[in-house]
């Protein structure tokens, strides 16, 4: 199973982003962090921000999307290039209409799920996207403490892909070091952000280079 180190830039410094993306060459993808100030209670940036980061950004961009109404702002997103775009299941009744015009455009779909919310309602509409995301934290801020507790959901998709032969990739965000990484990854999940602890560390090419090294292990 591959792993992917995806940097939040959320923990970066937001007033040098062209060369903190810099720092962060020997990652997979970038992660951003959109929050409307009412799914979440904070604010980061918004589309303007994304349609420029692509221009610069070296590495494809994974928009996780902290908002009320989804299907309003999500493709908007898609075509601004995002590789892809991931809306919450509490934030939407619609999320297969979504996920579709989402693919559409040509971006990856993902769901994500809050740390309490259940995931049997969603294991049937799998086929319709790309990748899960299981909150490890309650989404809003960064460096935050891991929750182990959602690990029982993460091995519940890890079956479910497994089992349908769907090739899903199922993403932790929240609270990940090299410590909590490797519990995430023995649970199931491929695919791990990390905010304070890459941008935090002194290297961050090290840090991500032993965060690949802690999921293999
Ligand atoms: C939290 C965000 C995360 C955040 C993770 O709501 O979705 O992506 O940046 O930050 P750390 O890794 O510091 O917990
Ligand atoms: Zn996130």
């Amino acid at each position: 199973m591959a792993t992917r180190i995806n940097p939040s830039i959320l923990a970066a410094d937001f007033a040098n982003f062209e060369s903190e993306l810099g720092r962060i060459r020997s990652a997979d993808l970038v992660h951003v962090d959109i929050m409307d100030n009412h799914f979440v209670p904070n604010l980061t940036f918004g589309l303007g921000m994304v349609q420029r980061l692509q221009q610069v950004s070296p590495l494809p961009l994974d928009i996780h999307l902290m908002i009320d109404d989804p299907e309003r702002w999500a493709p908007g997103y898609a075509e601004a290039g995002a590789y892809s775009v991931t809306f919450h299941a509490e934030a939407t009744t619609e999320p297969v209409a979504l996920a579709r015009k989402l693919r559409e455009i040509g971006a990856r779909a993902g769901l994500a799920l809050k740390p309490g919310t259940d995931v049997t309602p969603y294991l049937d509409l799998l086929p319709e996207f790309d990748q899960v995301l299981v909150m490890t934290v309650e989404p809003g801020f960064g460096g935050q403490r891991f929750m182990h507790e959602t690990m029982p959901k993460l091995a519940q998709l890890r079956t479910t892909v497994q089992n349908s032969g769907l090739d899903v990739w199922l993403q932790v965000d929240g609270g990940i070091t090299a410590q909590t990484i490797e519990i995430a990854a023995a649970a199931g999940a491929d695919t791990f952000v990390a905010g304070s602890s890459v941008f935090g560390a002194e290297n961050p090419a090290a840090q991500i280079a032993l965060l690949r090294q802690s999921a293999a292990s």
